[in-house]
């Protein structure tokens, strides 16, 4: 495993061992584990109901096999079941598959994948639905990058790709430290902040070089929409992708 890719998964485990529901989904009043479990898979369910609900509007769905990468608890792998044959949830923290798998109400039609590589070669393209949220801004470009490609790659012809990542720091500020951020100081200063606890890293790629990501991968882009799922100091937007 390549070492910056090591420190997200290192990063993530953390949480999961911690604070695992608020490392997904941070919502102030919700720290200290004090997420209640059906409230926390709830938000999930509204999440794909609406999201299903966008994609219908903007083109046709296929309900075979679907994939939730960056799947966490599996929050939104679960509110999948309802509405595709079969789920496969991915994510790169052993803490939280092994949480996956407890929480799995479905184990016959969702399926959980710890994956530590920059790829997605455990797949091959068999999707009709691939969505992914909060989760491609947690990692260094160079690899959401490379998972954007791959979810071109494993994505069924005419399926549905949808997936969320910031473009640019609202504040110029922050975009100007950006490029700082992976390097040995920053995560010097970084531990100095916040001793063993585990942090939010945040990244971007600007829209314009998603929107050529995905037409070199072969994709069309069918809509793009802004998205407030960041935290407020980004720029964010959501992509419906389909392949011919
Ligand atoms: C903020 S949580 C979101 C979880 C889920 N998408 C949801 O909305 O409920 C981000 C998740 O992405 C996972 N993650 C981070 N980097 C990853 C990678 N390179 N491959 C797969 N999962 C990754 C983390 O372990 C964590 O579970």
């Amino acid at each position: 495993m390549k070492m910056d890719l090591k420190e997200v998964q290192e990063n993530w485990n953390k949480f999961g061992n911690t604070d695992p529901l608020w490392g997904i989904l941070a919502w102030p009043e919700k720290d200290e584990n004090r997420w209640q479990i059906d409230e926390f898979f709830a938000t999930g369910v509204a999440e794909i109901s609406e999201v299903l609900e966008y994609v219908e509007q903007q083109a046709p769905l296929r309900r075979g096999r679907a994939l939730d990468f960056g799947c966490g608890v599996g929050r939104l792998s679960q509110a999948l079941t309802a509405h595709f044959e079969r789920v496969d949830g991915v994510d790169i923290s052993p803490a939280m598959i092994t949480l996956a798998q407890e929480y799995n109400r479905y184990p016959e039609s969702c399926h959980y994948h710890l994956n530590d590589r920059d790829d997605l070669s455990l797949f091959s393209p068999d999707f009709d639905f691939i969505y992914s949220n909060i989760t491609l801004q947690h990692m260094p470009p160079r690899y959401s990058q490379a998972y954007i490609g791959e979810f071109l790659r494993i994505l069924a012809p005419g399926g549905i790709l949808v997936f969320q990542i910031p473009s640019t720091a609202r504040r110029l500020r922050n975009r100007l430290t950006q490029p700082l951020r992976p390097t040995r100081p920053f995560r010097w200063l970084q531990k100095i902040r916040h001793g063993d606890q585990p942090v939010m890293d945040m990244y971007g790629i600007p829209k314009d070089e998603v929107l050529r990501l995905v037409q070199t991968r072969g994709g069309t882009v069918l809509d793009v929409q802004a998205d407030s799922s960041a935290d407020a100091m980004w720029h964010s937007f959501r992509y419906l992708v389909t392949l011919q």
